[in-house]
């Protein structure tokens, strides 16, 4: 169902003492957070347990960054979707580009890794954008149309959230304009099956910009990297204010 999800992706940043310490912080901005609201955080999967055990009781959920698509077997360094349910995990980011690009993954395994996640009743959150090169080779609707025809092969849109990540907006500051990234989610939304897809942006989302993208009607949250490592900057994110006449 559409809703809106806050969600923050450490990527390959924060010990176990410095969660805690994070989330110590950052938990008391979430007790004004206003109800509809999903907040989520993507940590890496040594602070997993950690980070379940502290956000107990409060409305906070814990993602985790990938998943292999075997429940179990000879694949050294992969963890699967049935360890991460035990732990608690309720999320897990998919296919985000810095995997597709450093990793090798492909739509192909993205597909089988969004089907074991649902199969174990984790939601995933497929990231799916285009490179610089393809925006400026007027393709980036048709890029991204088509990775999702392959991503979504079999995938239950009702347990799924989308994250539409611009790669040239990723830890650059340069943000994707509002509009733009409204109008190229309308165009996912168009595509799929089902319009009730929750589909947020990403890249370089922070506290100066997150009301104006919150604004937008066919945005239902965002992503945010090296902005969800402050707590405080990550607590303004979560509490954004949509202005009355765009609310
Ligand atoms: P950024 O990263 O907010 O640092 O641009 C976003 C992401 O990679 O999900």
């Amino acid at each position: 169902m559409r809703h809106i999800a806050i969600a923050g992706n450490w990527k390959m940043h924060k010990t176990q003492a410095e969660t805690r310490e994070f989330l110590q912080q950052f938990l008391p901005h979430t007790a004004k957070t206003e109800g509809d609201r999903h907040v989520i955080l993507a940590v890496p999967f040594t602070d997993l347990a950690i980070a379940i055990e502290a956000v107990k009781g409060t409305r906070v959920a814990i993602a985790a960054q990938n998943v292999h698509w075997e429940d179990t077997g000879a694949f050294t360094g992969e963890i699967s979707a049935p360890m991460l349910k035990e732990l608690g995990v309720d999320y897990v980011v998919i296919g985000h580009s810095e995997r597709r690009e450093y990793f090798g993954e492909t739509d192909e395994t993205v597909n089988k890794r969004l089907l074991a996640a649902q199969k174990a009743g984790i939601t995933p959150i497929l990231c799916v954008g285009e490179s610089k090169a393809t925006r400026d080779a007027g393709k980036a609707d048709e890029w991204i149309l088509g990775q999702l025809d392959i991503d979504l092969v079999g995938v239950d849109l009702d347990k799924l959230i989308i994250a539409y990540e611009p790669i040239w907006a990723i830890g650059t500051g340069d943000t994707c304009e509002a509009s733009d990234a409204n109008t190229t989610i309308g165009t996912i939304r168009a595509h799929l099956s089902s319009p009730d897809v929750s589909i947020q942006y990403g890249g370089s989302v922070k506290p100066a910009n997150i009301d104006d993208i919150m604004a937008q009607p066919e945005i239902d949250g965002v992503l945010v990297g090296g902005a969800s490592l402050d707590a405080d900057g990550f607590g303004r994110i979560v509490n954004y204010q949509v202005p009355v006449e765009a609310a």
